[in-house]
């Protein structure tokens, strides 16, 4: 019988065709002697990434792929990768080698030496770290999500965006429940969703520049990033979806506004001709935006799953509008509630009917 596993090192991948193997052969160098598996995680990557890694796994049993269809997410892969192992030990790695491999035993000796220590951390900013050839525009930017971060954090972290960690396994599965799973701060999600604080060791190591294939942290993944943070100082009481799809809802209405105002005043339009097109286009603004942010996760692509979900949704919203009429005149006549209370009440409830309805029937 071989030596039991030590440690799994998730490496989530998407677009990482040409770093695979090589990543690899730093794994084998740096992990010699101890006894361990790779897992790829990969999202369907157009550039045939999962080809590459089975391709190394069909002759190394150490290495693992998973391919996810029809999803995407670095944490939620970095959570599948990790649940997925027998080890005692599970770390996450960039699979584009610009985290320090050679750090990885480091980790497993920390771990076994301090039974006491949950997680440990490779960190740019600490003594004998650093960030290799960045920009002053993405040390800014780190630097602010890092502030930011702060808001959630109770643990004084030197590098809370740090993607490179070792975790003991069991501590991971028992927070997996709680974890938000958004965007691509995995290590954050961890670190604030544990109800105990979890002890940690940082050991320092320099960012290395990448060489092939290109990063995914764009626009969408700052807004992932602001939602998640979001998610864990309000979401308890506000759920993310909903609060997103009531700000998309506030936004209609103004559109609806500035839609009805030039036909009405503006071309004499009948008030109630100008009414139908300008809620005709604020609920499609609405569907789109919804399709493209609230439910970035479960998007409906392609001209037949757009024009049903669009379809849907003016229904669903439709049915909301009626509600909202009913409501508000039902507290302003039958009650004698005063006009706003009235009018705010039927908004809330087409909003919770709206979400509820679309969330289930077009989104679903
Ligand atoms: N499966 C999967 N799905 N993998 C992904 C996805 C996704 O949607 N998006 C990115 N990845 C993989 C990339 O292929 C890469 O291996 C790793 O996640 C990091 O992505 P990069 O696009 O290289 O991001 P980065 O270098 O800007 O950010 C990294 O550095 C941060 C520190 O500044 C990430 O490791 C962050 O987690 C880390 O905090
Ligand atoms: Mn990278």
């Amino acid at each position: 019988m071989s030596r039991p596993l030590e440690i799994a090192v998730v490496v989530p991948v998407f677009n990482e065709r040409a770093n695979v193997a090589a990543l690899v052969a730093k794994l084998d160098a740096a992990l010699a002697g101890r006894s361990w598996e790779a897992i790829f995680v990969d999202d369907d990557s157009p550039d045939g990434t999962a080809d590459a890694a089975r391709d190394l796994a069909r002759i190394d049993p150490r290495v693992r792929v998973i391919q996810r269809i029809g999803r995407r997410g670095l944490s939620t892969a970095c959570i599948e990768g990790m649940c997925a192992s027998a080890a005692p030990v599970v770390a996450v790695i960039d699979g584009d080698l610009q985290h320090d491999e050679r750090l990885l035993p480091q980790m497993l000796d920390v771990l076994s030496a301090e039974p006491d220590v949950d997680v440990v951390i490779g960190s740019r900013f600490m003594t004998g770290g650093g960030t290799g050839d960045w920009d002053r525009d993405r040390v800014a930017k780190s630097a602010l999500a890092t502030r930011l971060s702060r808001r959630v954090l109770k643990a004084d972290l030197s590098d809370p965006m740090s993607g490179f960690f070792a975790i003991r396994a069991d501590v991971l599965r028992g927070l997996v429940p709680v974890l938000s799973g958004i965007g691509f701060k995995i290590l954050l999600d961890i670190m604030t969703a544990s109800p105990r604080p979890l002890k940690f060791r940082e050991l320092p190591y320099t960012f290395r520049v990448r060489e092939a294939g290109e990063s995914k942290l764009d626009h969408v993944v700052a807004m992932e990033y602001l939602i998640a943070l979001y998610d864990r100082m309000f979401g308890k009481v506000v759920p993310v979806r909903f609060a997103m799809f009531s700000a998309i809802g506030a936004a209609g209405a103004a559109v609806h506004l500035a839609v009805l105002w030039p036909l009405f005043r503006g071309l004499g339009m009948r008030f109630l001709t100008a009414t139908i097109v300008a809620t005709a286009v604020a609920m499609t603004f609405n569907f789109f935006l919804n399709n493209a942010l609230t439910y970035r996760d479960r998007r409906l692509k392609g001209a037949r799953q757009l024009f049903d979900g669009w379809i849907g949704f003016c229904l669903v919203c439709a049915i909301g509008a009626v509600a909202n009429v009913g409501v508000a005149a039902f507290l302003h006549d039958v009650q004698q509630g005063g006009w706003a209370v009235s009018a705010l009440a039927g908004i809330v409830v087409a909003a919770v009917w709206n979400f509820a309805l679309s969330s289930r029937f077009v989104w679903g």
